[in-house]
């Protein structure tokens, strides 16, 4: 039985890529859960909105920025059925104005963490984590043991530094 789960946000599109935009037919979170999923064999789910996010990256931002002042409850695709049999849950999102995306919150909200360890990776074009560390503690209350940020451009790259992760924090299923 898999000890861990894989779930991730991503949004194809237009992006900021590296300094310039670029249209990434499949984005750089989603590229990274799938790298981390061959070295781990974990489950993976994708955390996917109802709604389709605007493909230009700034209207996407203009979009995302709306929905976080309002704290908006983003409506998921789907939802595993259960959580109760992984140990170890990886959080993978870009991140959005500093923090998670709302579709996150959502998936957050679903369920309930409290025997879960939590590796929060966040993909990023300089904000690092951002504040989702802190969103997160404040909103799950699983144990969130040891997180990783990654340049959204430099995922390509990442397998070293993937591979790093997953033997220090062991989510790797046998
Ligand atoms: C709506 C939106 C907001 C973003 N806000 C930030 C930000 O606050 N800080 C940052 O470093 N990068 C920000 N970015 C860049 C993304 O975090 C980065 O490109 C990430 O790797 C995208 O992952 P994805 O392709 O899986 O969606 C933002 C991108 C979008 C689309």
């Amino acid at each position: 039985m898999n000890k861990t789960l894989i779930a991730y946000f991503s949004h194809a599109g237009q992006n900021y890529f590296g300094g310039q935009y670029k249209v990434l037919t499949e984005g750089n979170t989603k590229r990274l859960a799938k790298k981390l999923q061959a070295l781990t064999n974990a489950d993976i789910f994708e955390i996917e909105p109802k709604k389709t996010y605007p493909e230009y990256y700034k209207e996407c931002c203009d979009e995302a920025l709306a929905e976080q002042k309002q704290n908006a409850f983003v409506e998921l695709k789907n939802y595993l059925p259960s959580i109760e049999t992984y140990e170890n849950i990886v959080l993978a999102y870009p991140c959005w104005w500093g923090t998670m995306p709302r579709a996150v919150f959502t998936f957050l909200a679903h369920y309930d963490f409290s025997k879960k360890n939590i590796y929060p990776i966040c993909t990023h074009e300089g904000s690092g984590m951002g504040s989702s560390v802190d969103d997160l503690k404040r909103v799950c209350k699983g144990n969130i043991k040891k997180w990783l940020a990654v340049r959204g451009s430099a995922v390509d790259t990442a397998d070293s530094t993937l591979a790093s992760f997953v033997s220090e924090t062991g989510i790797k299923n046998s």
